[in-house]
């Protein structure tokens, strides 16, 4: 008899060095628990996120993309969530173009005392993401393993 494998989605998480990233660390610490399919990459702001990443990371299979950074007002560089925030309105409406249902990508404020918050934001991005199912756009772009 074969057993059908329960999909779990590939989740890239874009995190601030300075809040959101300790975020992370601090649920980890809290032994607050959240899926292990996410991966995180660590980046010094939400600003050093080239939307190009997140297209990227569909394209080599990814299943969904948050970026998490600093609340509003809170940044360690002044002002570059807000720069990032409006880079992702943009590409918002890009990803609506190219087909990749917009509940794949997703923006959050986690602060470094936000552990909590940062672990139910996981769970429950998993969640939606895995009801979604696989993300089948820009395969045809992607590199074939032999
Ligand atoms: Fe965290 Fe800028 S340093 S968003």
């Amino acid at each position: 008899m074969q057993v059908k494998e329960e999909f779990k989605p590939t989740i890239v998480a874009f995190c601030c060095n300075w809040c959101s990233y300790a975020g992370a660390d601090l649920s980890g610490t809290n032994r607050l628990q959240y899926p292990a399919n996410v991966k995180i990459i660590r980046i010094p702001c939400s600003c050093r996120l080239n939307p190009m990443f997140i297209l990227r990371a569909f394209q080599r299979g990814a299943d969904g993309v948050i970026l998490c950074g600093c609340h509003p007002g809170d940044c360690h560089y002044t002002t570059g969530n807000y720069y990032a925030r409006r880079r992702m309105t943009l590409l918002f409406s890009m990803l609506d173009y190219l087909g990749i249902e917009r509940e794949r990508t997703r923006v959050e404020w986690v602060s470094a005392a936000e552990g909590a918050k940062f672990a139910a934001t996981m769970n429950d991005f998993v969640e939606t993401v895995t009801k979604l199912g696989e993300n089948k756009r820009l395969e045809d772009l992607r590199c074939k393993s032999e």
